[in-house]
């Protein structure tokens, strides 16, 4: 099959990679000429494990091109995705379409020959519809259905999540382009991963109902952890004990400082809004937006507790910035606010990434950044592990206490046993568990 994919961001650069590996031929359009020229010249725009070897390859192989312009490869495609953003829009939190219009309307004059436009950014139910309408004002001619096949893959371990889905959801009205979407995804037969096919809508809300739920199950963690810090009770303990109850499942049960990332909190809030508009109110997202969002903050505060009551004056260390591992994203990251509410205490902040310092500096003012652990936990009054980077799960713990002031730990990430830091000197204080 020949596929155009516009946008080449997370989602359409991996998607574009992944279909080109499995044999089909993929040009990616993107309109940012310093991103066509970096990629050409086999620079990723992101940093995700595996990704640069395997654009290589297929560009190597002839399957994968990079173009600014997106005339000849439209003409020429089976499929046409549109994989651009949808950012949060100012004011209202609503996905801005803006991208996935003007994607729509430039695709629309480029269309020979029965061609299917799939929507593959997250985008709200009945974007579907309005893509299908410009596309059709735009070129009453063209032979065209439109379908919604949402991505459910996870930063940092986009690929093998893109290659071994545990379902394709394929929202499409018209028989053929359910054919040609079988035909794509048909290289996924070996691992047995269903293809859904429903309805347009059905497909654009199934992905925000994913989002949520895994977005509340986190939160609903969050909130026993709080609990069990109070009663004295082990969240990792309750957390095995509920998820292995197979109707719970045992994933996406670790407490933590607050989901962040470019999905979770765009996607609940524009999950809000679209129901708020179908006035179908969806209190149970709209109570996890607002919990997560005050998490991030409260986490500053037990940082400040750890250290006391009081962090003025006092330097911190953070291990860990972008809003997971194996990734340099820090959209939405909680150390964000944890940065912000330290700051305010008056504390000096440090901090040390493996991946996310450069994306970190523009939206952190006044962190003095460290070129490791080590270097970061300096004179520091606390080190908090935000991140948990592989890379810190064997620190050497004496090390660290010695070159700092005060031997506390505090792990947002829950990472080590108590026991082993403790043995080691620290006060330790970690999400959840008895100290
Ligand atoms: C998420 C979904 O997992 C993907 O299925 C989806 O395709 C993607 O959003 C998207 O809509 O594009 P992602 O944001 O890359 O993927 O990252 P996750 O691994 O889901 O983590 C999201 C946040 O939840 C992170 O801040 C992570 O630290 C937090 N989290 C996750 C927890 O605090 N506890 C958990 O148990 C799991």
């Amino acid at each position: 099959m020949r596929i155009a994919m516009i946008g080449a961001g997370y989602v359409g650069l991996v998607s574009g990679a992944c279909f080109a590996d499995f044999g089909h031929g993929v040009v990616c359009i993107d309109t940012d000429p310093a991103k066509i020229a970096a990629l050409e010249a086999g620079r990723m725009p992101i940093y995700e494990p595996g990704l640069e070897a395997l654009v290589a390859e297929n560009v190597r192989q002839g399957r994968l091109a990079f173009r600014t312009e997106l005339r000849e490869a439209v003409a020429e495609a089976d499929a046409v995705f549109i994989a651009v953003g949808t950012p949060s829009r100012r004011g209202d939190g609503f996905a801005d379409l803006s991208f996935v219009h003007a994607a729509a309307r430039a695709i629309a004059g480029a269309l020979t020959g029965f061609t299917v436009v799939v929507t593959k950014s997250t985008v709200p139910v009945g974007t579907g519809d309005e893509v299908e309408r410009i596309i059709r004002e735009a070129n009453p001619q063209a032979d065209v259905a439109v379908a919604s096949n949402p991505e459910f893959l996870r930063e940092g371990a986009a690929i093998a999540d893109f290659k071994r889905p545990d379902r394709i959801v394929v929202g499409a009205e018209d028989p053929r382009a359910v054919a040609v979407l079988n035909e794509i995804y048909r290289p996924l037969y070996l691992n047995q991963a269903p293809i859904l096919v429903t309805g347009r809508r059905t497909a654009e809300l199934t992905k925000y109902a994913a989002n949520a739920f895994l977005a509340t199950k986190i939160t609903f963690i969050n909130e026993i952890a709080d609990l069990c810090e109070q009663v004295g009770a082990d969240v990792q303990q309750v957390a095995r004990g509920i998820g292995l109850d197979n109707r719970i499942g045992r994933k996406f049960l670790h407490a933590g400082p607050g989901y962040g990332g470019s999905c979770f909190p765009k996607d609940t809030l524009a999950l809000v809004k679209t129901a708020q508009d179908y006035a179908t109110p969806m209190r149970i997202v709209e109570t996890v937006v607002a919990v997560n969002e005050s998490r991030k903050r409260a986490m500053a505060r037990k940082v400040i507790a750890a250290c006391g009551g009081a962090v003025r004056g006092k330097t911190i260390a953070l291990l860990g910035l972008t809003f997971k591992p194996n990734t340099d994203d820090m959209r939405d990251a909680p150390s964000l606010a944890i940065v912000a509410g330290l700051q305010d205490a008056g504390a000096r902040v440090q901090a040390y990434d493996p991946e996310g310092m450069e994306q970190a500096r523009p939206l952190l003012g006044d962190v003095a950044y460290a070129s490791d652990p080590y270097a970061c936990a300096e004179g520091a009054d606390a080190l908090v592990l935000v991140t948990e980077w592989d890379a810190f799960r064997a620190l050497d713990f004496t090390r660290l206490r010695e070159r700092m002031a005060q031997p506390v730990l505090v792990d947002l990430r829950n990472v080590y046993r108590p026991q082993d830091i403790q043995a080691r000197g620290f006060r330790y204080v970690s999400v959840g568990r008895p100290d």
